[in-house]
C-alpha cells in the first residue's frame, strides 16, 4: 500500500498497480469519467502536485487525449495513470466542482 492525496478532497492509500482512477474510488472521492475509463473523454484528468509522482509514464493515446497544454501542465488522466509509488494530485475544479 502506498499513500496517494487528491488534494483537499481527500487522502489515503492505494495498492501499486491500481489506477489514480480506482484508487479515488476506493476512498469515496468522486472523479468524473464519461466514458468510463476508455481513456477517449478527458474528463478524469487529475493534476500532479508536489514531489511524489510515481506513477507509470504516459503512453501515446493519454498524451492524445489530454493535448500538449495539459501534458506541460503535468496532468495526467486518472483512469490510465497507474500508481507506483505515493503520490499527491488535485482534481480540477473545471472538471468536477
Ligand atoms: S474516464 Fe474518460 S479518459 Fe479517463
Amino acid at each position: 500500500m502506498v499513500a496517494v492525496q487528491f488534494g483537499d478532497r481527500g487522502e489515503g492509500t492505494a495498492l501499486v498497480g491500481q489506477t489514480v482512477l480506482e484508487a479515488a474510488k476506493n476512498l469515496r472521492i468522486d472523479i468524473d469519467s464519461f466514458c468510463g475509463g476508455r481513456c477517449s473523454c478527458g474528463t478524469c484528468r487529475v493534476r500532479v502536485t508536489g514531489e511524489r509522482v510515481h506513477l507509470a509514464p504516459m503512453d501515446l493515446n493519454e498524451e492524445v487525449v489530454l493535448g500538449s497544454d495539459a501534458v506541460a501542465r503535468g496532468d495526467r488522466l486518472a483512469c490510465q495513470a497507474r500508481i507506483h509509488g505515493p503520490i499527491e494530485v488535485e482534481i480540477p475544479a473545471f472538471f468536477n466542482a
